[in-house]
This record gives structure tokens, C-alpha cells and sequence, in this order.
């Protein structure tokens, strides 16, 4: 599949602008083969919903604002859940709704917003425009289920949770980094799996 295109230029996509994501930790100082991660999914199994939800936290705790993560999957296979676990990890510390016809969900976390999209219910690619993706990207963090109704809206450095149900409770996540930014955060989340296996 090619990479969503950005919109049309006069737009101003807030994530093509320098600067956009200098605020918080800059993992690459950590990290100096940041980008070997932008091709390879890391690939991660969950026994139940709340392993699901920890691996969200552990992801919450590292991203800042700027950052996006979508989230594919069929209905029930683990997103919302997913999200809960980021919003903790964030630091936000009331309920995640997984109500499918809130287009856009808000909450505080510690250091900045999170912002979660779903987009389930969406009728048409350009009924996304009027979300205005590009102005949340750029005050909080955006996690977006369903992404694939509107590709387009969407910065192309993002990190990218495939989910695939594979029993009741079986789950695997495959997460994979668009660019840069994304390829720091899931080189950290992978080391975080083999310390935990170590
Ligand atoms: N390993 C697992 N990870 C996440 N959810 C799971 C898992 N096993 C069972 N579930 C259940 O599957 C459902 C997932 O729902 P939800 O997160 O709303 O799905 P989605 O947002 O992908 O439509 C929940 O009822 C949850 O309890
Ligand atoms: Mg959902």
C-alpha cells in the first residue's frame, strides 16, 4: 500500500512544519539507529484485555505532542482497550469511551492532550477534512481507529498497531513505524519487550 499523500499545499499541514514536535523528551539522543525500525513490525501477543491495555500505557508513557498512532483492526479485536491503556499511560486518569459515533474523543493526560479519533461511522473520505486532523496533531497526541476511511488526513509519520484476533481473548499487535519520529518510539517499545523477556 503507498503512503497517504498529504493534503494539497496552501493547506498547511501543521506536521510538515520544523518545529511542530520540539517539545518533550528527544528520544533519538537515546536512541542513535532511530530509523532501522521504518520498514519491520515489531509484533507483540496479548492474552486479554489488560495486557493489551499495559502495552498501551507503556506506549502512553513515551509519546508527546505531535505524535499520531492508528489503530487497524475489524470490530472487538482490541483498539479502544488499546487506547484506554494509552490514556493512562498519559496520565489521564478517568474513562476512555469506545462509543463508535464520538468522531472525537479529548483527554488530559500529564504533559498534553490526547486526542482519540474514531472514525468507524465516517461516510465519506472528505467528511474527514472537517475534522481538522492536522490543528489536533499539532496541540496534542492523536490516536485514530479506523484510519483507513480517511488515509489521506493523516501525517505520513505515524506509528501503525494492526491488530488481529486470533481467539477469544488472543490478540496480536503488529506495530510498525512510518518515518522518524515513530521509528524512535518503537525502537524504545521493542527494547521494553526484550528487557521484559531478558
Ligand atoms: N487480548 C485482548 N485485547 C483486547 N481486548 C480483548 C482481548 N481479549 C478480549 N478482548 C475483548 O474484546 C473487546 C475489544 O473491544 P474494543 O477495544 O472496543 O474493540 P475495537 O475498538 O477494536 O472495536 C472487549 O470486549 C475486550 O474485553
Ligand atoms: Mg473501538
Amino acid at each position: 500500500m503507498s503512503e497517504p499523500a498529504l493534503p494539497a499545499p496552501g493547506r498547511g499541514p501543521v506536521w510538515a512544519r520544523p518545529g511542530s514536535n520540539a517539545e518533550g523528551p528527544v528520544l533519538s539522543e537515546a536512541c542513535p539507529e532511530r530509523s532501522r525500525r521504518v520498514e519491520g513490525a515489531v509484533r507483540f501477543v496479548s492474552r486479554g484485555p489488560g495486557e493489551t491495555r499495559r502495552l498501551g500505557a507503556r506506549l502512553g508513557r513515551l509519546l508527546r505532542s505531535g505524535d499520531t498512532v492508528l489503530l487497524s483492526g475489524d470490530l472487538g479485536a482490541g483498539k479502544t482497550v488499546f487506547v484506554q491503556g494509552v490514556a493512562r499511560g498519559m496520565g489521564f486518569e478517568g474513562g476512555v469511551s469506545s462509543k463508535s459515533f464520538v468522531l472525537m474523543g479529548e483527554y488530559q493526560g500529564r504533559q498534553c492532550k490526547l486526542y482519540h479519533a474514531d472514525l468507524y461511522r465516517l461516510e465519506a473520505p472528505e467528511q474527514a477534512e472537517d475534522l481538522a486532523v492536522d490543528e489536533y496533531c499539532a496541540d496534542g497526541v492523536l490516536v485514530a481507529e479506523w484510519p483507513e476511511r480517511a488515509p489521506h488526513v493523516f501525517p505520513p509519520d505515524h506509528l501503525f498497531v494492526g491488530f488481529e484476533v486470533t481467539g477469544e481473548r488472543g490478540r496480536t499487535l503488529a506495530l510498525q513505524a512510518k518515518g522518524p519520529r515513530s521509528g524512535e518510539l518503537l525502537t524504545v517499545i521493542e527494547r521494553s519487550k526484550q528487557a521484559r523477556k531478558g
